[in-house]
């Protein structure tokens, strides 16, 4: 048998958007994915953290622009995924890690509807905003590869986070129906399901509760940046072609299934 020969993870006119790239997961896989020579468009929210993260990665080298984007409204999603268009003529995947924790601490009976379905806006719906963008672009060039971050909560359930917890399960529950809508289209849409990564999304958590997140981890720690970044970049590339619909592991042993 032969030696496998290394490759190159990406084609030279690969393109990527990463919706909350300005920062945690996003910024590490925009960055990963810049440094790898993806051109990438950082869309954010946050204008100037996008921007910000876009700069780092041109001054290493590569090719990135960022756009202000909410990932809520519709307009805005389409406006960056066009803009990547218009700059890169083609964009071949769409990385979404913009997310948001809701109401936690409280029990559900405790819970006020509008907060919860605020919670769905930011973490699951999307996840139709995104399809409805970027599938019918995808469609045309007969490729595609769309990675949502969804979480170990959408998994397991983390009791005292039920927005979190639902709008994570309900975006699985996306990924798993439109992989199988895309799967003979050269389209793939997987998830990735993180537990506790150290990230800035952590500094609003009490303590008691990375704690309780971390206790459930075999391996004893939170999960690095680099390592859920790797992850992603392999998931967008275009070697992980056999894969769709799927929920990608990263939580140190706990999820078993
Ligand atoms: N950090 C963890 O431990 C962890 C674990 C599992 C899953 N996740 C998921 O990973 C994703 C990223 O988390 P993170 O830890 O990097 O968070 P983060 O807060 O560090 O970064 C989130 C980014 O998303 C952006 N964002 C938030 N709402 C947005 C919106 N409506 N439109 C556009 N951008 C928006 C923010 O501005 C920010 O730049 C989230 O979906 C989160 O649920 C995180």
């Amino acid at each position: 048998m032969s030696a496998p020969v290394a490759i190159e993870q990406f084609p030279r006119d690969y393109a990527a958007v990463v919706i909350g790239g300005g920062a945690g997961i996003g910024e590490a896989a925009a960055r990963l994915l810049g440094a790898r020579g993806v051109d990438v468009t950082v869309a954010d929210r946050d204008g100037d953290a996008a921007e910000a993260v876009a700069a780092a990665i041109r001054d290493a080298g590569g090719a990135a622009a960022s756009e202000v984007c909410d990932v809520t409204d519709e307009v805005a999603v389409r406006g960056a995924f066009n803009a990547a268009v218009d700059r890169c003529a083609v964009v071949h995947a769409v990385v979404n890690s913009a997310g948001i924790q809701g109401p936690l601490g409280r029990p559900s009976h405790e819970v006020e509807i509008d907060e919860f379905e605020r919670t769905l806006a930011v973490n699951l719906t999307p996840g139709l905003t995104i399809a409805r963008v970027a599938v019918p672009h995808f469609l045309e060039q007969g490729y595609g590869r769309i990675l949502h971050v969804s979480s170990i909560a959408g998994k397991e359930g983390n009791p005292n986070m039920i927005g979190y917890s639902a709008s994570k399960a309900g975006l699985i529950g996306l990924v798993k129906a439109q992989g199988k809508e895309y799967s003979r289209a050269g389209i793939t849409v997987n998830a990735l399901a993180p537990a506790v990564i150290r990230t800035p999304f952590l500094d609003s958590q009490p303590q008691s509760v990375i704690d309780y997140m971390i206790e459930k981890i075999p391996m004893g720690r939170t999960g690095e940046l680099s390592e859920v970044a790797e992850m992603i970049a392999f998931i967008v590339s275009p070697a992980a072609a056999f894969t769709t619909g799927f929920v990608f592991d990263l939580s140190g042993g706990r999820a078993t299934y």
